[in-house]
Order: C-alpha cells, then structure tokens, then sequence
C-alpha cells in the first residue's frame, strides 16, 4: 500500500518511531508499577522471570503488532474489518481490535488518576515540601493526598485535559521531539537518584532482593503478574502500538526498531527499581506497599539530598511528561478509528473519548476515599480495573492479536513486510510467536486464573 494512503502522515524519519514508541512504552508503568509488583513478588526470580516475558513473549507480540499496523497503514478496527471483508480473516476477528481499544481506554481511567498523583507531587516539590521529611511524614503526606478527591479531582482533570489536548492534534507532530529530550534526562535523573540512594540506603540488601534467584518465589500467580507487567509496560495488547506502526516508515527494521524499544524500557524500570529498593531495605518502608511505595520512598529521598528541591521539581515533571507520552496511544485507537472512519475532528473525537475516561476516572479516585467501601469482588474500584486489565484484558488482547497476525493473516503478507534488504528476522521472530509466546502466554494466563 503507498504510503500517501496513510490519512494521518508517516513519522518523518525512521527513527521517529522508535522515540515514539519508547515514549509510549516508558511511563509509570516502570516507574511506579514495576517497583511495586516486583516488591509484591518477591524480587529477585519475579525480576528474571520479567525478563523472560520481555523478550519471549512483550518483544515478538510487539512486532507482530508494530507488523500489522504498518502492512494495512489504517487504525485496527479498520484494518480487521478490511481484512474480514477481503475473506482474508472470520468476521468474528472484528472483536479483537475492540477489546483492544476498550483495554486502552480502561487503563487510562486509572492512569489518568495515578499521573494526577505525581503532578500533586510536582507542586509539593516545587514548593520544597519534601525538605527533610521523614519517613512517618512521607506517609502521612501521601495519605493526605489519597484522603483528598478534590486534590486528586483537580490534578486528574489537568492531566486528562493534556491528554485530550495532545491526542487532538496529529501525533506525528512535536511527540517525538519531546520524547527525544525526556528519555536521556530521565535516564541520567534516575542514574543520579540510583546512586545517591545506593549511598544513603542499603545497597547491598536491595541488590540481593533485586537480583536473587528464590526457587520458591517461583508461581504460576508471579508468572502472570511477570506477563501483565510486561505487556503494560510495553504497551502491547491494546492496539497502541499497531496504531503507531500504521506511521512508521518502511526504512525501518521492525525487529531492531522494537529490540530496542525494549531495552529501553526495561533500562528505565530496573533504574527506578534501583532508586526505590535502597532506600525501602534502609527504613521501614514494607517492601509488599503497592501502588504507594514509589510515593512514599521518593519524598526522603530528595528530603536529605543537597538541591533535592529542583531535583524533585525535575524528576517529577519528567514523570509526568512521561505519563502523558504514554498516556496519548490509549485514545489513540478510537480517536484514529473515529476520525478515519467517520470523519470526526480529532479534537472532538479525543473530547468525546477523553470526557469518558475522565468521568470514569472519578469513581478510581473515589475508591482511594469518600468510596473506599464499594467492593466488587473484594475488589474497590482501583484494584478491580488494574486486575483487569493487567491479569486479564492484556493478556487475552495479546493472545488474540498474535494469534491473528501468527495463524490468520497470511504468511506472505507479513513475510513482505519483515523482510528487508538490511534484515532478515522473520523466521526467527515467525516461529517464536507461533510456538513459544502464544503457548506460553495462554498457559500461564490460563494456570494463573484458575489458581494452580
Ligand atoms: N506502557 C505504559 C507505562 O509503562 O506506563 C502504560 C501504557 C501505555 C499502557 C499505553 C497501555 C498503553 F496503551
């Protein structure tokens, strides 16, 4: 297909989409969630066993994904509902790219609120708030938070307002600009804060817990929990990246584009893991915390460090830019298909979409407070949608796009588009998601849920 059918333009350099998918795939998800899962999970063989679901099973499901998207140049719900009407896949296909878009979109429900917490924590920054605070006081200041729905109303309304706003206009514009300078300053802010926390903390007890092989650590829960995380941290399973490769250039090697996407992202995880786990092992901090270690361990860190203030002014703000870079692909479905399909302004279909999210958004930020009663299935609202999504939609969705692009699409069509003159990783990559990453995902999602 030429590349001038593309209705929504091609990123204009090759490498453009590597920075736009980095930029998609680092965000709290490393930064926040992967501390906190791997401190729920007992470290060491979770941190090995993540690895694994990495390259085994996030990196083939991303380039099928990233394959797909730039063989048809369209949205995937248009893409499946073509390809359904050439009589190349079975109408019932058409599900798929919908449980996509809908896991995307309830992902951002809750992310939005999370992304809201590290600009509240932007402003306690700036104003110097975390100036030797203790370990009691960086409790007492993160319950505050949750304890507030306006505070929490007000940050998750600016944050799905930036999203609204950056999803309305083309995403080939300007991202990548931004992710270019993000990635290197969160990566050198995250090696800064990894050694002043090795020093301060206790180094040696956070490396062991990191890095330590504990065979009894090793379950079918911890293996699905390895494959959720990497699956969201990748942001594969919800049609993003398709909806990235639809504009990626054919320059590109798919293979080297999303290996090193890859690496990147796992470089930002184990950074914040270092930055956390130090000081975690040096002070009461329970390591099974959750979703408040990140925000409690933070705060002491810039307390005692000289210049913490512009330091946690910086770290924040790169924090928050990287949500929103992550943030853009989970509307990026529906708005694409809205805009494509129906001709709607991207703005408005962002609005429309965005305004949904947000009210959604407002029941996850009650369930931290005023609706921290309401239970379903033990579950409040918070719990239930990170579990399923996590546990259950990515998975499923990452089962059944790789099952689309490995077993329904036609070999040849893929085969044209992976191999290039400069490479040749089809096979390998081909065989992979077919015999290892699908079996392997449906065994451990399967064990997983049926408790084994
Ligand atoms: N990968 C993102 C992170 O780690 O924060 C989360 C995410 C982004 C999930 C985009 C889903 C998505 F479509």
């Amino acid at each position: 297909m030429p590349e001038s059918r593309c209705l929504q333009g091609i990123w204009s350099s090759p490498w453009i989409f590597i920075f736009a998918a980095s930029g998609a795939a680092v965000g709290l998800g490393n930064i926040w969630k992967f501390p906190y899962v791997l401190g729920q999970n007992g470290g060491g063989a979770f941190l090995i066993i993540y690895c694994l679901c990495l390259i085994l099973v996030g990196l083939p499901v991303l380039m099928a994904e990233v394959a797909l998207g730039r063989t048809v140049r369209s949205n995937p719900i248009d893409t499946v509902n073509d390809l359904s009407e050439r009589h190349i896949v079975h109408p019932l296909w058409v599900f798929v790219p919908w449980l996509a878009g809908i896991t995307g979109f309830l992902i951002l429900t809750f992310y939005s609120v999370i992304a809201g917490w590290a600009m509240a924590y932007l402003e306690r920054a700036v104003t110097g708030s975390f100036h030797e605070i203790s370990q009691a006081g960086a409790l007492d200041m993160f319950n505050a938070l949750l304890a507030s729905p306006t505070e929490m109303l007000l940050w998750h309304s600016v944050f799905m307002g930036l999203v609204v706003i950056s999803v309305g206009q083309d995403v080939t514009r300007g991202l990548s600009a931004i992710v270019k300078i993000l990635l290197p300053a969160l990566i050198v802010t995250l090696l800064l804060l990894a050694s002043y926390s090795m020093v301060i903390g206790n180094a040696r007890e956070a490396f062991d817990f990191m890095f330590r092989w504990s065979w009894q650590d090793v379950t079918f829960d911890v293996f699905l929990a390895a494959i959720g995380l990497a699956l969201f941290s990748l942001s594969v399973g919800m049609g993003a990246m398709f909806a990235y490769g639809a504009y990626m250039s054919k320059r590109m090697s798919i293979a080297r584009a999303c290996s090193i996407v890859v690496t990147v992202d796992l470089t930002v995880a184990i950074l914040a893991g270092l930055v956390i786990f130090p000081l975690v092992f040096a002070t009461q901090i329970d390591v099974e915390a959750g979703p408040s270690l990140t925000f409690v361990s933070l705060p002491i860190i810039f307390g005692g460090l000289l210049g913490g203030q512009v330091f946690a002014g910086v770290f924040f703000l790169l924090l928050v830019v990287a949500a929103l870079t992550s943030a853009i692909p989970m509307l990026e479905l529906f708005v694409a298909w809205l805009h494509e399909r129906f001709y709607i302004a991207r703005f408005k279909a962002a609005l429309l979409m965005g305004g949904a999210a947000w009210l959604m958004g407002v029941a996850v930020l009650l369930s931290f407070n005023n609706w921290d009663m309401v239970l379903i299935f033990g579950l409040n609202v918070f719990e239930l949608l990170d579990g399923l999504t996590s546990l259950i939609l990515l998975p499923l969705g990452a089962i059944l796009l790789s099952i689309l692009v490995a077993w329904v699409v036609p070999r040849s069509m893929l085969q044209n588009e992976m191999i290039t003159k400069q490479s040749n990783h089809f096979q390998w990559w081909y065989t992979t998601l077919k015999y290892i990453s699908i079996p392997a995902m449906i065994v451990i999602t399967l064990a997983g849920w049926i408790g084994v």
